[in-house]
């Protein structure tokens, strides 16, 4: 009788552990490089652990150099972790993850292909076994929700910046990835463009239900759009601490810029960034 209620639990907990299953777990990963073959290894990242949890919207942010690139390249499977792992969806990362999206700071688009062809290219991974109407079918719709359909015959050097940058994130999303990773997406763009874009993310994240993973400079950006905000501190690169960030997302711009919590949140992080903050949580 006990040791069948005992099965019971551990069913349960069984289920329990997939319902919440976190999408990106990166646990005592450490990264050494060498500049040249014959030189010294030097150690980019040391011990850093975080998590992503399924649906979540996490920013990493942190001074240049310090690794957040990096970071975001192991996660992708492009290159290895040298020490502690790093599961995606619960699985160990093994080579290049197909439900991922990448969003890159310089959109990287084909130029000699239209728009709708560069949103195409995120069907490669799984484009083989869908017919070309159906391709068709959800370029338009990727283009409706990132408001580019009618310029889907155009090519990228005839769209504004803001315009590439809203290509690259159609091509991430397409597939319908269960996690987006996006290094310093809006980095190059003006604050209108860039506060514009930042809106279409929160909605557009929010719409696939996918979790992200933003890198980004701007602690502003990392507090409208995250729910946690993961410090990290360079030489080497270490997460320095993790602030939770009040309130729901998607954020409501006015709101968040009337907040004097949000205030107070971001001199806290830019002292934890420049290293002048007491660490831990907020
Ligand atoms: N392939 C590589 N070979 C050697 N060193 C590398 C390589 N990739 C990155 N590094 C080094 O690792 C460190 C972290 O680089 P990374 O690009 O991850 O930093 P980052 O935090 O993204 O910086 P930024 O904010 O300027 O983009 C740097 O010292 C960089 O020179
Ligand atoms: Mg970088």
């Amino acid at each position: 009788m006990i040791r069948g209620r005992r099965r019971e639990l551990q069913d349960e907990d069984v289920l329990e552990v997939s319902a919440t299953a976190e999408a990106i777990v990166v646990e005592g990963v450490d990264k050494w490089f060498r500049q040249h073959r014959r030189s010294q290894p030097f150690c980019a990242l040391r011990s850093v652990s975080f998590t992503v949890g399924a649906g979540e919207f996490v920013a990493l942010i942190g001074e240049s150099g310090c690794g957040k690139t990096t970071l975001l390249r192991m996660v992708a499977g492009l290159i290895p972790a040298d020490a502690g792992r790093i599961l995606v969806d619960g699985e160990p990362v093994a080579g290049i993850a197909r439900h991922i999206g990448f969003v890159f700071q310089n959109p990287a688009l084909l130029h000699w292909e239209t728009v709708a062809q560069n949103v195409e290219l995120g069907l490669s991974g799984v484009g083989r076994k869908l017919t070309k109407e159906r391709r068709r079918q959800l370029v338009a719709e990727q283009l409706a929700l990132v408001g580019l359909e009618s310029f889907a015959r155009y090519h990228p050097y005839q769209i504004s910046g803001g315009m590439q940058q809203r290509v690259g994130l159609a091509r991430a999303l397409i597939a319908n990835p269960k996690i987006l990773l996006l290094d310093e997406p809006f980095g190059a763009l003006d604050a209108f463009t860039r506060a514009r874009l930042q809106e279409e993310l929160a909605r557009l994240v929010a719409v696939k239900g996918c979790a992200a993973l933003l890198v980004t400079h701007d602690v502003e950006e990392a507090l409208y759009l995250a729910s946690r905000v993961v410090v990290m501190g360079s030489r080497p690169g270490h997460v320095a601490a993790v602030v939770p960030v009040p309130g729901t997302v998607p954020r409501d711009r006015q709101a968040f810029v009337a907040d004097p919590e949000m205030a107070r949140l971001k001199a806290h992080v830019v002292s934890l960034i420049t290293g002048q903050g007491s660490g831990g949580e907020a």
